[in-house]
C-alpha cells in the first residue's frame, strides 16, 4: 500500500477560479447535468472539498490572481458552447451587478445543481476549511460533512445507498508524483465496490513523464472505461510550474466525450496564455465509439501534436 499522504499546507483560496478550477468544474457540472436527467436519488462523493466558496478579494486571492488566467475571462469571452453556459451562470448567480468576488467550489457547484432527493458527502481534513463547509450548508439537510481523509472515508462509504452517484477527487498535491500511487490505490479499492459509480480526478500536469507513467498504471488496473482530457498552457517539461492539468473520468455518462470535447476547445481559444496550447481527450480504456480523439488546438501555432498516452 502507497505511504499515505497527509501534509495540510495547501490552502485553495490562493487558486480559486484558475484555469485548473475552470477545468474541473465545468467538467463537474456537465458530469451534474447528464446525472440528473433520470429521476432517481444521486450521492455526490467530494473526497478532498475546500471551504466550498472563496473570497476573490481575499488576501489570499489577490496575492496570485490566478482567476485572472481563469473565470474572469471565460466570463468576458462571446459565444461559448451550451456545455459552459450552466457553469458560468453558476457563478454568475453568487456575483451581483456584474462585479466577480465569489467563485463556487466543487461542493456549491454541487449543491446547486443537485435536487431534494439527493445527497452529498464532503470529506475535508483541513479544520478551518471543514469548519466554513459546516457553516456554509449548515441548513442543507442533504450534505454531511466529514472531518476526514477522504482516501479513508471514500472506500468505506461505497456504494452509497442511492447505488448511483458520483465522486470527486481533487487532491492537493502536496506529495507531487507520490500521490498519483495513493489516488490509484484509493480509486481501485473503492471502483472494486461500486463498479457503476462515476468517478472524476482532477491532476496537475507538470512534468509529461508523470502523468504518462500514470495514465499507464491506470490502464493496467483492469477499469474498463476511463476517459482523460486534459488542457496545457504550457510545455509540461518543467516541475516548477503548473503546465496544464487533466480530468481522468472512469465511467463518464453516453457520449460525454462530446461534451468534454466542447468545452477544452473553448478553454484552450480563451484562456490560452502564450503561443503553446495543447488539449488532449483520449480513452485509456474502454475506447467508444463517436469520440473526437486528441487533437492540437491550433495546429502550426506552437502547438504539439498531442500526447496519446
Ligand atoms: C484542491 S483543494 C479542494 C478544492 C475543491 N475540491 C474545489 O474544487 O472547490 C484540496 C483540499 O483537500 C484538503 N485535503 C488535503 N488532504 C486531504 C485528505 N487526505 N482528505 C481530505 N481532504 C484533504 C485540503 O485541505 C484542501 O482543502
Amino acid at each position: 500500500m502507497p505511504r499515505r499522504v497527509l501534509a495540510l499546507n495547501y490552502r485553495h483560496a490562493y487558486h480559486a477560479g484558475n484555469f485548473a478550477d475552470v477545468l474541473k468544474h465545468a467538467t463537474l457540472v456537465g458530469l451534474l447535468e447528464a446525472l440528473t436527467v433520470k429521476q432517481t436519488p444521486l450521492c455526490y462523493i467530494d473526497t478532498h472539498a475546500g471551504s466550498g466558496r472563496y473570497e476573490l478579494s481575499s488576501p489570499q486571492a489577490r496575492s496570485t490572481d490566478e482567476a485572472a488566467s481563469g473565470i474572469r475571462p471565460l466570463l468576458e469571452a462571446q459565444q461559448l458552447p451550451a456545455s459552459l453556459h450552466v457553469y458560468l451562470n453558476l457563478v454568475r448567480s453568487l456575483n451581483s451587478g456584474g462585479h466577480l468576488n465569489v467563485y463556487p467550489g466543487s461542493p456549491l457547484l454541487a449543491a446547486s445543481l443537485l435536487r431534494e432527493q439527493d445527497r452529498l458527502v464532503l470529506a475535508e481534513l483541513q479544520s478551518e476549511e471543514a469548519a466554513n463547509l459546516r457553516d456554509l450548508f449548515a441548513t442543507d439537510r442533504r450534505v454531511g460533512v466529514h472531518r476526514r481523509n477522504g482516501y479513508e472515508l471514500l472506500p468505506a462509504l461505497v456504494p452509497p445507498k442511492e447505488r448511483r452517484g458520483l465522486v470527486l477527487i481533487d487532491p492537493p498535491f502536496e506529495a507531487q508524483g507520490e500521490e498519483f500511487d495513493v489516488i490509484l490505490h484509493c480509486l481501485q479499492k473503492a471502483y472494486a465496490r461500486w463498479p457503476t459509480g462515476v468517478y472524476a480526478l482532477w491532476y496537475p500536469i507538470k512534468l509529461k513523464e508523470t502523468v504518462t507513467r500514470f495514465h499507464r498504471k491506470v490502464a493496467a488496473a483492469g477499469i474498463p472505461k476511463v476517459l482523460v482530457a486534459e488542457l496545457c498552457l504550457h510545455a509540461d517539461d518543467t516541475a516548477l510550474r503548473l503546465n496544464g492539468c487533466g480530468m481522468l473520468l472512469v465511467n463518464p455518462p453516453y457520449r460525454f466525450e462530446r461534451t468534454l470535447e466542447s468545452i477544452l476547445q473553448s478553454l484552450a481559444k480563451h484562456l490560452q496564455q502564450g503561443r503553446y496550447g495543447r488539449t488532449t481527450l483520449n480513452w485509456l480504456s474502454g475506447e467508444q465509439t463517436g469520440r473526437p480523439g486528441a487533437r492540437p488546438k491550433r495546429p502550426g501555432a506552437g502547438s504539439r501534436p498531442p500526447r496519446q498516452s
